[in-house]
């Protein structure tokens, strides 16, 4: 349901009324597959407790948006908000062909950018949400995730779909590229950890990267890929039933891949091997594009927040996360 709010400001003596509707997107982590994923594999990925909140209202200047460390005009091509931008421009090609609309969009987030947990795509699925409701056009999910996937596109060239399908529909789904995903139930919910290691990089390299590793090496990658996707179907099983410890080694073994595909860093190396150092992890891995951005971990249940405690001391940015069941919601406003 759109929640259409009508906010009152007084201007010069007179009492405007404000339209604007909001809505925000969980981040995301990738539990396996990742870069396979853009070749075709299966990958599994889960929203996260941290959300966007992108609201559109009206203005009276040109069209811009607005967040707390910056502002930029939507025609103004500076690099800044480019997934933004970009689902804005999408959706007024197609659907406000005489570009009348003027509006603001304000973000807030409570993902860092650059980290692998789904900024962009959990950014994009917001944006589109709120101003297709603030233009009172009425886009169903398969719309929404098409727009924000344009958005993707403009910031990492070629992804697979995997970050905007997993923040618009929340919990925790098995993708593979060209198909409908499938959302995965839960019978026994479970926390993971997740650790920023500070490291900001950029996805659209990697995935470049990681193309160049399968032209040199287009056996060996086929294999890795097929086994990615066996990984991924076991990931799903044990995520089902709440088996951490299975889903630890699994983490291992996936983390052993991405190593050899060339996405991990001797930093993350050692972030890893420092995390596993406590007997009650049970293994840990890179999530989402690596070189940097964030790692998992599967933790005994009952012991998330002793490593957590532990593991922030150097790394400040960590959390334990549920999987929230919820991903795309319309909001009541709370940035006006
Ligand atoms: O958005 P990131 O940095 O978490 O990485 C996305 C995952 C990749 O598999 C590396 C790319 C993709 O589009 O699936």
């Amino acid at each position: 349901m759109i929640n259409h709010q009508s906010l009152a400001t007084r201007r010069s003596g007179f009492l405007m009324i404000r339209k604007s509707v909001s809505a925000s997107a969980p981040g995301k982590i990738i539990l396996s597959g990742e870069h396979f994923v853009v070749h075709g594999s299966y990958s599994v990925a889960a929203a996260i407790n941290k959300r966007v909140l992108v609201k559109a209202s009206d203005t009276e200047g040109k069209s811009r948006i607005v967040s707390e460390n910056e502002a930029s005009n939507l025609s103004t091509d500076d690099g800044n908000f480019r997934a933004i931008k970009s689902v804005a421009r999408t959706i007024i090609s197609r659907y406000d062909s005489e570009e009348k609309a003027r509006f603001e969009l304000s973000v807030a987030s409570e993902i860092p950018p650059g980290s692998g947990l789904g900024s962009s795509a959990a950014v994009a699925v917001a944006t589109a949400a709120a101003l297709s409701g603030y233009l009172g056009l009425s886009l169903s999910k398969k719309e929404i995730s098409e727009i924000a996937f344009e958005g993707e596109k403009s910031v990492h060239g070629n992804p697979s779909g995997l970050d905007n399908q997993a923040c618009l529909y929340g919990g925790l789904v098995l993708f593979k590229k060209g198909n409908e995903v499938e959302r995965i139930s839960l019978t026994s919910p479970f926390h993971l950890l997740v650790v920023y290691s500070g490291k900001k990089r950029s996805t659209g390299k990697l995935v470049r990267r990681v193309g160049e590793k399968r032209e040199r090496f287009p056996n060996y990658f086929l294999r890795l890929a097929t086994s990615a996707s066996g990984i991924s179907f076991e990931v799903a099983k044990y995520c089902k039933s709440g088996d951490l410890e299975k889903l630890g080694s699994l983490f291992t073994t996936s983390q052993a891949q991405l190593s050899w595909i060339g996405v991990s860093t001797e930093f993350i190396d050692d972030l890893i091997e420092s995390v596993c150092e406590s007997d009650e992890v049970f293994g840990a891995k890179i999530t989402g594009a690596g070189g940097g951005g964030s790692i998992i971990a599967a933790v005994k249940r009952g012991y998330e927040d002793v490593v957590l405690c532990r593991v922030s001391k150097r790394f400040p940015v960590s959390f334990v996360t549920e999987i929230p069941q919820e991903g795309l919601r319309w909001e009541k406003n709370q940035m006006s």
